[in-house]
């Protein structure tokens, strides 16, 4: 069998890449590059340089490389961005995604993972979030998940695939410190830069309903969420008629901004205690996973704790900000 992974250069698609490689799998990559970086990739793994939007490329490539299942890690993922430019996210994350399962559908593919996103359940008001905890996506990049999901579910029925939707929740770490996350976008890569700086990192809010008063998240090593997608894939191989799943991926762990800052200040030696300013809008006070049904379906968990996250996301940092 040999599996399509779109987005496969990108931060978390390269660390999908590597453990389908460390599995024994064939895999081929499609990657527009945006964001994405072909030297994330494996020299054996073959790269084709395009866009998902992209039909007549997708056709060729699922005929010329025998492409039997797609796991589909392609999209846009910023969430402020999505606010301004909510067309682009929708033609991107929705249309793109249609074209693909199109392409999937009429190939007679029989399984198809799409990476989604504990954005799809927006300010949840319960304290683990379980698969069935209810949807309300609060930014355009949470909605177009939640339309994903919807999508492959009903293409799945429709035309005989099996499917298994992936809902990542805090992102964190590095597998090498090659394959780091060159975005700064998240709590992690923004207290570097600010430690690098020689600032204070920033504290958005101390006064949530919290133990301490800062945000609590599930933060989930990116190696961690690579072996979650080899655990679907051979779910899906298994049983494609069979499966039809909406699994979250974290580890059942809060943890508030301010614990994640004393391990960072315990990592990298640094002055992490941070400085208080006001509330990020939009940030809810909580969102902790459910990890339960993935273990139960998948029989997966995650392995990796903070101090690995931490650790080698400071070690992916310092190599590209020598
Ligand atoms: C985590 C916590 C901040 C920076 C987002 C998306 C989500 C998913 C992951 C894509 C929050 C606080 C942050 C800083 C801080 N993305 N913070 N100081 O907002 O939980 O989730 O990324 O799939 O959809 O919404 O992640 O890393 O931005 O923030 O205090 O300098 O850290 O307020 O509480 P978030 P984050």
């Amino acid at each position: 069998m040999t599996w399509l992974i779109t987005g496969g250069a990108g931060f978390i698609g390269a660390h999908v890449v590597r453990a389908m490689v460390e599995d024994g799998r064939a895999v081929v990559v499609l990657d527009d590059l945006s964001t994405g970086d072909r030297e994330r990739l494996p020299a054996e793994v073959p790269l084709v340089v395009g866009s998902t939007l992209d039909r007549p490329l997708l056709d060729r490539v699922l005929t010329d490389h025998g492409i039997t299942g797609v796991l589909h890690i392609a999209a846009k993922k910023q969430v402020g961005e999505s606010v301004e430019q909510p067309l682009r996210y929708y033609h991107e994350n929705v249309e793109g995604l249609r074209v693909v399962l199109a392409a999937a559908a009429d190939a007679g593919l029989r399984r198809f993972l799409l990476s989604s996103s504990a954005a799809v359940y927006g300010m949840p008001d319960v304290d683990t979030v379980t698969e069935s905890t209810p949807c309300a996506p609060m930014s355009p990049y949470g909605e177009t998940k939640l339309v994903g999901e919807w999508l492959v579910r009903a293409a799945g029925r429709a035309h005989g695939m099996g499917t298994v939707s992936l809902r990542y929740f805090n992102v964190a770490g590095a597998a090498t410190p090659e394959l780091g996350d060159p975005g700064i976008f998240n709590l992690v890569p923004m207290v570097f830069e600010r430690l690098s700086a020689g600032k204070p990192p920033l504290v958005f809010g101390a006064d949530y309903p919290t133990p301490d008063g800062t945000c609590v998240r599930d933060y989930i090593h990116v190696a961690d969420i690579a072996t979650a997608h080899v655990a679907a894939v051979r779910r899906l191989e298994a049983d494609p008629d069979g499966t039809e799943l909406v699994l979250n991926i974290g580890r059942g762990e809060g943890v508030s901004v301010r614990e994640m800052l004393d391990v960072i200040g315990r990592v990298t030696g640094l002055d992490a205690s941070g400085e208080i300013v006001a509330r990020r809008p939009g940030d809810p006070a909580r969102v902790v996973a459910s990890a339960e049904l993935i273990a139960k379906e998948l029989g997966w968990t995650a392995e990796h704790d903070l101090e690995d996250m931490i650790t080698s996301a400071w070690a992916g940092w310092q190599l590209r900000h020598p």
